[in-house]
């Protein structure tokens, strides 16, 4: 059982629908018993609410839910997960410079590291902007959770 987390700053846009996404490919794979499964947010400024409306609403027309509910990253999340996933650069130093040990540094990985064409780049906050932007999203994530799936099954 590999136990994997995905943050971003608000956890309501981009770190539920990779999470959702996630979810969904690995069913789809018959994979779930191989995963747990959790996404969080380092500003705790949405604490305990739904995915942002944009996010549900886009995803449930490529037929996904995104039923997650907002948390803000502990210490101890960085003991518990195998690997933690940060959206973008900005997250990754945050939740870098929380870490205690080498140990933990090396479970935090940028989801976009083998993004087939922008390797290493952010997924973009969709949070600010128009519907074109949480569509946009969408696909990145979609993207880089089948290129995870296929490194880590
Ligand atoms: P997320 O987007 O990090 O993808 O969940 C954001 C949502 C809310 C805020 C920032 C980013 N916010 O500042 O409230």
């Amino acid at each position: 059982m590999q136990k994997v987390v995905f943050v971003c700053l608000g956890n309501i846009c981009r770190s539920p629908l990779a999470e959702a996404l996630f979810k969904h490919f690995i069913e789809e794979k018959g994979l779930q018993n191989q995963f747990y499964l959790d996404s969080c947010g380092t500003n705790g400024l949405h604490d305990g609410e739904s995915a942002d409306l944009r996010t549900r609403r886009n995803a449930e027309k490529h037929g996904i839910q995104v039923p997650s509910i907002s948390r803000r990253i502990k210490l101890e999340d960085l003991d518990f997960f195998d690997i933690v996933f940060t959206m973008d650069q900005s997250v990754h130093q945050q939740v870098l410079s929380m870490c205690k040990s080498e140990e933990q540094k090396s479970k935090i990985r940028l989801f976009r590291e083998f993004d087939h064409n922008n390797p290493g780049a952010e997924v973009p906050d969709p949070w600010y902007g128009g519907e074109e932007g949480f569509e946009e999203v969408f696909h990145i994530i979609k993207e880089n959770t089948e290129i995870w799936i296929n490194r880590l099954c």
